[in-house]
């Protein structure tokens, strides 16, 4: 894919810019794929790249729920989007963020294992006995919020990701469903191809040389990008005017998978482990009545466990960090 400089690049070496990126704007979109017709092609590029973009994941009634579901929490509960007189430190500087729609909302239990994008996932972590829920999220770029800068980052890796082979299934999964159209002017979710078996962008960029690059992902609303969590990625704030909506879950890979290191051929990979000490699973989900929706909500905190063993007490949840929310 042929790249174009659109900032000034950075090869000074300097790692605090580094982090914001080497300013090597891809000049050509990403591929985007039906995640039903093109799977196999789909799973292909997700492996070769550490991303991979579907289109029309959200039919349109879908997306009318999700953008009511966010219009009418905003307006009948403004606090669990940090919009009320107390904003929360969780909420600042990253738009705003319902943490956990799910503890209180079953009506959003489908969307857990939503039949466009779901599929994929399964054969990307290996099965669908392999995928396990980790979180989901919503998230708005509001009109008007202005320019912040969010630099390169992953999130949760393992270490073994850098030496094992083979590298697939990756150890966490990341969906963002882009809940309005984005483009150029309005927030947009930018990945560095490639990128997921290296510790420093700076490693990338001088690992790549000539196909490095930074590539936007710019889609109609109900484009679905699915990610590995160690995949270089940030967002691009576009003109600082423009809102977007976002839905974001995360997957984590479960069960013992044999591997090997460059020292040993008895390596087995364990389940991955949780990727926050406070996310929380309602009990008709933790507990649910079908074993196989049971495994899926198997990964369970710390703090789940004491709110399990509570009974489910909403006191308890109430003492937790975003329990109240
Ligand atoms: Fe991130």
């Amino acid at each position: 894919m042929n790249v174009k400089l659109t900032r000034q690049e950075n090869e000074s070496g300097d790692e605090a810019l580094a982090t914001q990126g080497f300013g090597r704007i891809a000049d050509q979109r990403p591929p985007e794929f039906d995640p039903e017709a093109d799977r196999d092609a789909a799973c292909d590029f997700f492996t070769d790249n550490g991303f991979v973009v579907l289109k029309a994941c959200l039919p349109s009634d879908d997306l009318a729920t999700l953008n009511n579901f966010y219009d009418r929490t905003q307006r009948e509960s403004p606090e669990v989007w940090g919009l009320g007189a107390r904003r929360k430190p969780h909420h600042r500087n990253q738009g705003l963020i319902f943490s956990q729609p799910l503890l209180d909302y079953p009506e959003l239990d489908r969307f857990t294992q939503h039949p466009g994008s779901y599929p994929l996932v399964e054969q990307i972590l290996g099965g669908a006995e392999r995928v396990r829920f980790s979180e989901f999220n919503f998230r708005e770029t509001p009109e008007n919020a202005g320019i912040g800068t969010m630099n390169f980052h992953h999130d949760a890796v393992s270490a073994d990701r850098l030496i094992r082979e083979p590298y697939m299934p990756c150890d966490w999964l990341c969906a963002i469903h882009y809940l309005s159209d984005v483009g150029p002017t309005t927030p947009a979710f930018c990945v560095v191809p490639g990128s997921n078996r290296f510790e420093t962008l700076r490693e990338v960029f001088d690992a790549q040389g000539d196909q490095y690059q930074e590539t936007p992902i710019y889609g109609n609303a109900g484009t679905c990008v699915l990610y590995d969590t160690a995949t270089f990625h940030t967002r691009l704030d576009g003109d600082g005017i423009a809102s977007r909506r976002t839905w974001h879950q995360y997957y984590a890979r479960g069960g013992w998978l044999r591997s090997t290191l460059p020292t040993t051929n008895k390596y087995v990979r364990a389940p991955s482990p949780v990727l926050t000490n406070w996310n929380l699973f309602p009990e008709r989900l933790a507990l649910h009545p079908d074993a196989k929706k049971r495994l899926f909500f198997s990964h369970w905190n710390t703090a789940q466990c004491e709110w399990v063993a509570s009974g489910f007490d909403p006191q308890v949840r109430k003492s937790m960090p975003r329990g109240e929310q």
